[in-house]
């Protein structure tokens, strides 16, 4: 199964409600909003009921402190864990020695799906969009990561840039025909899959689906 859902709730109650509510579901996205308010518990609570765990906490801190920082994560054995591409090559080479001879896949996010080229140009980055999540994915993988998040936009030229042991995760999902919200590049799953994707995120096109269930159903397996 190619798609892990992003658990965007507020407590631990709630998440644990979706995970019994849509037991067809094995991964699930432990994101910031989840991970402050309950910590590491949630996390052991999802692997001892045997999901795989994405870990979204995105880190991005100067590289002892990015260290210190895995070492604590380290033993929670999630499956999936993010760090900002952008916080540099030594950032991410410290994570990378302190994940060594784990079965966590790190992931570096490469330009967040919510931006968009003229927000880019609007914070200084000159390169196209496109250009620049290519620098980012370059330099995170000479640096030693697994794989990246990326728009679905971008993964047919990362999937060919990086090869096929590249792990590709795209959220920025969505049903055809719904909403956006704050998203600015968005795809439909099946879409992202076709361009390269190893999995997909998602979110809210399936927690907030009128049904659930059958939302579930119109997914990529
Ligand atoms: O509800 P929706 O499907 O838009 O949720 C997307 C999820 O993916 C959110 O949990 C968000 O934090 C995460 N994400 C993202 N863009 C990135 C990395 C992660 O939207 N570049």
């Amino acid at each position: 199964m190619s798609v892990i859902v992003a658990l965007d709730v507020p407590t631990g109650e709630e998440a644990l409600a979706w995970v019994a509510r849509l037991p067809q579901v094995t991964a699930w996205k432990v994101g910031l909003e989840l991970f402050c308010a309950e910590g590491p518990a949630i996390v052991r609570e999802l692997k001892m009921q045997g999901k795989r765990v994405f870990l979204d906490v995105k880190l991005h801190d100067i590289p002892n402190t990015v260290a210190g920082a895995c070492r604590q994560l380290r033993s929670l054995e999630v499956d999936w864990l993010t760090l900002h591409a952008s916080g540099g090559p030594a950032m991410l080479q410290a994570a990378v020695e302190t994940f060594a001879g784990t079965t966590t896949t790190l992931l570096a996010v490469t330009a967040l799906t919510s931006l968009d080229a003229e927000t880019l140009a609007h914070m200084g980055i000159g390169l196209p969009l496109a250009d620049w999540v290519e620098r980012l994915a370059g330099q995170a993988w000479q640096a030693g990561m697994g794989g990246m998040v990326c728009a679905p936009q971008e993964v047919a030229r990362l999937r060919r840039v990086l090869g096929p042991t590249a792990c590709l995760i795209t959220p920025g999902i969505r049903l055809p025909g719904e909403d956006w919200g704050d998203q600015q590049r968005v795809a439909t799953p099946h879409q992202a899959i076709a361009a390269g994707a190893s999995y997909v995120v998602i979110g809210r096109s399936l927690l907030q689906a009128p049904d659930p269930e059958q939302a579930w159903h119109q997914l990529p397996t």
